[in-house]
């Protein structure tokens, strides 16, 4: 298997988009990545990785140059993430990479449980650094809290196991790395809608006030029935790599 960045091979661009994901349908409706998820990849080719099996891609990874520190990492994580990217690569100057996000990193269905998570991750930051980069951050999304989204999120980023690794699968490969959980974004990312299409998007009745669990929720959903509308606020996880070389 091979990871290639983008940057060097422009022509594996199908590939990269090929890798079918899972997310559910309401996590698609992100006014945020609606735009600035494929502007960041056109903008920042360097920053968006694809492992090749053969001809086959089987794992992907998005980042975007990130402007913020340890003392002022944003609420709205993924989503100020994203915008301040779009709007980087909208302006074209070439981008600080002394500072990176992590956006994304996703497994082909067909492949995952195989270890590819962790090896993507560890050549990200190989790359990356090698680009630069001192300091990777990444609103992290941990994969197993949906299983209980009325739990906060700081008591679930802070669950550890016996072996002091976090309980999350996600957050354990991170950490397994390198990274340090800092604070929860509690504002990540912010999905609005009508009722009408919280009901499409879900197959719920959302005919009642109130906080609504839907799969694949890391929290409920805010239903304001008078007014019409529905609010899903994701929180996600501020992990931080140092990658500044040892010693
Ligand atoms: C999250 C994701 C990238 C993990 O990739 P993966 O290659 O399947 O995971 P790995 O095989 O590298 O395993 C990573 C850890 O997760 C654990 N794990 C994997 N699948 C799991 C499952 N279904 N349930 C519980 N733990 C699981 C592994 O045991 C491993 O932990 P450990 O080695 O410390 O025990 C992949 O599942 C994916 O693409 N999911 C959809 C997109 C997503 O959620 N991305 C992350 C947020 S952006």
């Amino acid at each position: 298997m091979q990871t290639h960045s983008l940057a060097e091979r422009p022509d594996l661009l199908d590939a990269f988009w090929s890798i079918a994901g899972d997310w559910p349908t309401f996590m698609l409706q992100d006014p945020t990545s609606d735009r600035a998820y494929e502007a960041a990849v056109d903008g920042f080719p360097q920053l968006h990785l694809v492992v090749m099996d053969g001809d086959v891609a089987v794992a992907r990874l998005h980042a975007v140059p990130f402007a913020c520190g340890l003392d002022d990492l944003p609420p709205r994580g993924w989503d100020h993430a994203l915008q301040r990217a779009e709007w980087l690569a909208a302006k074209g100057a070439p981008p600080d990479l002394s500072t990176i996000s992590l956006i994304e990193a996703r497994v082909a269905m067909s492949r995952r449980g195989e270890g590819l998570s962790g090896a993507l991750l560890a050549e990200a930051r190989r790359r990356f650094a090698a680009l630069g980069c001192r300091d990777l951050f990444g609103p992290v999304r941990p994969t197993r809290k949906w299983f209980e989204p009325r739990t906060g999120a700081d008591e679930y980023a802070r669950r550890v196991r016996e072996d002091g690794l976090p309980v999350d699968p996600w957050l354990r490969a991170h950490v397994r790395l390198g990274g340090r959980i800092v604070q929860v974004a509690p504002v990540s990312m912010t999905i609005p809608g009508t009722l009408a299409q919280w009901r499409e998007w879900t197959g719920l009745p959302f005919d009642e006030d109130g906080l609504v669990e839907v799969e694949g929720g890391l929290a409920p959903v805010h239903v304001d029935v008078a007014n019409d509308h529905a609010v899903y606020v994701e929180p996600n996880v501020w992990v931080h790599h140092d990658l500044r070389p040892a010693g």
